[in-house]
């Protein structure tokens, strides 16, 4: 079987280094092995409180952010989810199809009615469910993505079988695929995943300057009352591992070991490796930036290059349940 590449974005603001180590910095290394699908899913991030008027340029952030870090719209497709409406049409179809149970043992879920109290929707409930609709709509077989959704691609499958043992076989049951680093924690908060949520000093946005990345990894939380085995330098050590610093955490960690390991110098050193990887990122960024026109112009097509695609699945998952 081909292997078709699907994964998605929230445009949540601007990128950090735990979605570029997780998910994105392989997503610019598939688009070259496989035919690849990348969705900024819009209608995803509004199931919790946003603000319309920024929507939009948040939208076009994350596209710019994207594009900078090196994904080609030569090679894979890029497009907005809301472009593309059979998205919400296969996941109504999908709802019909999942067990409430399923949803309720949801992490994601779980953790967002939490923090968003006030606004418990049934679209957060239900947010698994448009996700597989992104990925089916495709027939899309390989995920890649962070640690934190393996939940959701599991249910992918869950619903790809039910379809397919109800209504004939139709859909592939897709496979997550992890980078060593698919979970990047939190600088002032190791127990937690590196996220925005969480507030400035927690995460190093991919538009960081050299020197907010230094300041934060200064002040990030190394050692911990339990002595040895600190979180917070396995992360540090995880990071500079993951941007390719192999030789260099070996013989750091040796140091570490023998308890001469200043944790100042190995401070330096993530923030070095990290701006050495962050800056052209940035600069790329700001080139892009002058010619804001020509993404959208990226996401349009992208987007008719997508629809083709939904349009025919739709096709079959009409007649398929018996609408046509
Ligand atoms: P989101 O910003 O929630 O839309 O996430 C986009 C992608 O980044 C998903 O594949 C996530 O799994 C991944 N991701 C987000 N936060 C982290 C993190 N702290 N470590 C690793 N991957 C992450
Ligand atoms: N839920 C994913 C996240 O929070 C984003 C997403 C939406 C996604 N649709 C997808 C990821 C389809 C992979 C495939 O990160």
């Amino acid at each position: 079987m081909k292997n078709l590449i699907f994964s998605g974005i929230q445009p949540t603001g601007s990128l950090h280094l735990g979605n570029y180590l997780g998910a994105i910095k392989q997503w610019t290394k598939l688009q070259h092995e496989h035919e690849s699908i990348f969705c900024i899913v819009d209608y995803h991030a509004i199931t919790v409180a946003y603000d319309p008027k920024k929507l939009p340029g948040r939208i076009s952030d994350v596209a710019l952010d994207l594009l900078a870090c090196g994904i080609d719209p030569s090679k894979s497709t890029l497009f907005v989810q809301s472009q593309v409406p059979e998205h919400t049409e296969l996941g109504w179809i999908f709802n019909t199809l999942t067990p409430i149970a399923e949803l309720e043992r949801m992490t994601q879920y779980k953790d967002k009615s939490k923090q968003h109290k006030e606004n418990i929707n049934a679209g957060l409930f239900t947010y698994p469910v448009l996700q597989a609709a992104d990925v089916l709509l495709y027939k899309a077989n390989l995920i890649p993505v962070g640690e934190d959704q393996v939940q959701h691609v599991e249910l992918m499958r869950v619903i790809a079988k039910k379809f397919n043992k109800t209504f004939g076989k139709l859909f592939p049951e897709p496979k997550p695929l992890l980078t060593e680093q698919a979970r990047v924690m939190s600088l002032a908060d190791p127990a937690k995943k590196m996220s925005k949520s969480l507030g400035e000093k927690h995460y190093i946005a991919l538009a960081d300057s050299d020197e907010v990345i230094k300041k934060k990894v200064r002040s990030a939380v190394t050692a911990t009352s339990h002595g040895d085995t600190s979180p917070g330098v396995e992360n540090l050590f995880a990071i500079l591992e993951a941007l390719g610093g192999e030789a260099l955490v070996k013989e750091l960690k040796a140091q570490h070991k023998k308890g001469s390991l200043q944790y100042s110098e190995l401070k330096d050193v993530v923030a070095n490796t990290i701006i050495s990887h962050l800056s052209p990122i940035r600069e790329r960024r700001a080139e892009l930036e002058k010619e804001r026109e020509r993404v959208g112009e990226i996401l349009i097509e992208g987007a008719k290059t997508a629809q083709k695609i939904a349009r025919d699945t739709m096709e079959e998952v009409r007649k398929k349940i018996g609408v046509r």
